[in-house]
């Protein structure tokens, strides 16, 4: 198996910020209330010419640039997201072209906030098997734009932003060293959009805007992420045969301070060794984790040599966990 690890990260974030302050003037909820049960200060919101995939392919960019690689280069390009511009084509697909990938081929993944994890997941797997030599693996999502903003259970919680990760070679024992991916679809009815798509198209009797948004079992989902959050991390740290004192960052899904606290905990590493940036960006969903790797990178908080375990968590339900040895990247 080639090792695979990745050889560069970034992000773009839309300009526009909504505080939890500008939140109060429309919406039951408070400052106060936002902050403490989510950890959450402000978010991102597109402009109306913004859309998943022009945030994508600002990362997408970003990535090739930073690392120095031509688009005609890639392989493949794997997006992740849960709010498509349309249902068809692939979002994939749209960045392809928009960067000019001429060589690569294009898919989704879809599979609410875990999308990044299992993108990386995928991606690694063709570089590893030498199906592909080098992978764009870009994270985006609008979720400003399935919200039901009268619901304050779910509007306060997310923003949008996009980040991408290119995969390739690095020198052996560098790179993924473990996954550990899984899924629960009884808990399906816990998240959702129901409508808009082939079982509820737009023009079915009685549907009403709210289905066209989020919904969510915030206790529910609560539950199952602090549970999956921190077993599947743990079960990859162990695949990995790694220990919690090993593991040098934690960067899991940004939903909710709480969750993120819990689920450190029983990784059993401390808090100066997990990032989180949830209480700028709120939840980005496909975006977050490499939103924040991104971050963590820029912040000089990930060297050459350190294990930093990656952890996603969402509707479907779904969770993902991958654990890297950071470093290794050809002519670095
Ligand atoms: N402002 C003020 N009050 C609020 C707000 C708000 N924004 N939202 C809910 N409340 C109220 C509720 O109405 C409720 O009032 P009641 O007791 O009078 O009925 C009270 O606060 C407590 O509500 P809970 O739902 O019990 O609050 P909780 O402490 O569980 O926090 C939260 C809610 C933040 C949603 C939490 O459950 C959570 O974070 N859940 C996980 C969500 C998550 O991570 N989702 C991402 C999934 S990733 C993906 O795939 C999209």
């Amino acid at each position: 198996m080639t090792p695979v690890g990745i050889l560069a990260v970034s992000h773009y974030a839309p300009e526009r910020v909504l505080t939890n302050k500008d939140l109060e003037k429309t919406l039951d909820t408070t400052d106060e209330w936002i902050r403490s049960r989510t950890g959450i200060e402000e978010r991102r919101v597109a402009s109306d010419e913004e859309t998943t995939a022009s945030l994508g392919t600002v990362a997408a960019c970003r990535v090739l640039e930073k690392a120095g690689c031509a688009a005609e280069e890639l392989d493949l390009v794997i997006v992740a997201t849960m709010t498509p511009d349309s249902i068809l084509p692939a979002m994939a697909c749209k960045i392809q072209a928009n960067i000019e990938a001429v060589n690569a081929g294009a898919f989704d993944v879809s599979i609410a906030c875990s999308g990044f994890a299992y993108a990386l997941s995928v991606g690694a797997g063709y570089v590893a098997s030498g199906m592909a030599r080098k992978v764009l693996v870009v994270g985006s999502d609008v979720m400003t734009r399935v919200m039901d903003w009268t619901n304050r259970g779910t509007c306060v919680l997310f923003g949008d932003g996009a980040g991408a990760c290119l995969l390739g070679e690095v020198a052996p024992g560098y790179g993924l060293l473990a996954q550990e991916m899984g899924s629960d679809g009884r808990g399906a009815e816990h998240l959702k959009i129901p409508a808009g798509a082939g079982a509820q198209p737009a023009d079915r009797k009685g549907l009403v805007q709210k289905d066209f948004t989020l919904q969510m079992n915030g206790r529910e989902v609560f539950r199952f992420a602090v549970q999956v959050m921190g077993n599947s991390a743990v079960a990859a740290a162990k695949k990995a045969g790694i220990e919690a004192e090993d593991i040098d960052l934690f960067i899991p899904h940004q939903a909710n301070n709480r969750i993120i606290e819990a689920a450190a905990k029983r990784l059993g590493v401390p808090k100066e060794r997990v990032f989180v940036n949830v209480n700028r960006y709120g939840n980005t969903s496909c975006a977050s984790i490499p939103l924040a790797l991104s971050e963590a990178v820029e912040q000089g908080r990930i060297k050459e040599g350190d294990k930093v375990v990656l952890v996603g968590f969402g509707g479907g339900l779904a969770w993902g966990a991958l654990v890297f040895h950071w470093g290794g990247v050809p002519g670095n």
